[in-house]
């Protein structure tokens, strides 16, 4: 099985948490991708989504579901997005496609985040992945020093402005064993918009894909 195949499965998993007459929250990446795509298949059922991307957007509209703004919609039952890295106890690295900021938005919202990854996502310990995070622009040398202080290597990706028109660094190196600690601490930086490290509101239920099949962890 390939991991498009092992992406795939999780992502066509994920539709039997959908109810009917609901506004589904949509993440984005290449996993989250595969999902829309299956989603397209209830399009009459459910209400419609709210995206977390540009991207994600475009690709719902392709199909014709109807994307709400977030601040329109009282309740949003769930909410389905991919992960760069996931641990037993839900903590996730998130942001590989610089989507964090909207991502950790639409999870805060939701009631339920369901998290679809194969199994090259599953980690004992974060921080292989380097951790992205969102920064305001004229930030971007400062909040660099106060990673390195706290012993992450920081590289700027070079070309990439989020939609929300800052940027991202990749902060390399970081031993994560307190995974809610280093996101609340990293939060009070002075210019960081959002950290990719998604602890504090991790995931509720993990659809785990392998060659064997996909594994539902909650
Ligand atoms: C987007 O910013 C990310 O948080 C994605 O959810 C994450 O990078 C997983 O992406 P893939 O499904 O493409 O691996």
């Amino acid at each position: 099985m390939t991991q498009d195949e092992m992406k795939k499965a999780a992502a066509n998993k994920a539709l039997e948490f959908i109810e009917e007459n609901t506004i589904v929250g949509v993440g984005s990446g290449s996993t989250v991708n595969f999902f829309i795509d299956a989603l397209a298949s209830l399009k009459d059922s459910i209400t419609g989504a709210v995206s977390s991307s540009e991207e994600s957007t475009k690709r719902l509209k392709a199909h014709g579901i109807e994307v709400f703004d977030l601040n329109s919609v009282a309740v949003l039952d769930i909410y389905v997005d991919g992960a760069d890295e996931i641990t037993q106890d839900m903590a996730m690295i998130k942001g590989g496609g610089a989507a964090l900021t909207r991502e950790k938005i639409v999870a805060a919202v939701a009631k339920k985040f369901i998290c679809i990854a194969d199994n090259s996502k599953k980690v004992s310990v974060l921080g292989k992945f380097p951790l992205p995070i969102e920064v305001i622009p004229m930030a971007r040398s400062y909040v660099a020093r106060e990673l390195v202080k706290l012993g992450g290597d920081p590289v700027y990706r070079q070309g990439v402005i989020t939609d929300n028109g800052n940027v991202i660094l990749d902060i390399y190196n970081l031993d994560i064993i307190d995974p809610k600690a280093l996101e609340t601490q990293i939060n009070a930086i002075v210019g960081v918009v959002t950290n990719g490290l998604f602890a504090l509101r991790g995931a509720d239920i993990l659809l785990l894909s392998s060659a064997k099949g996909v594994e539902v962890i909650q």
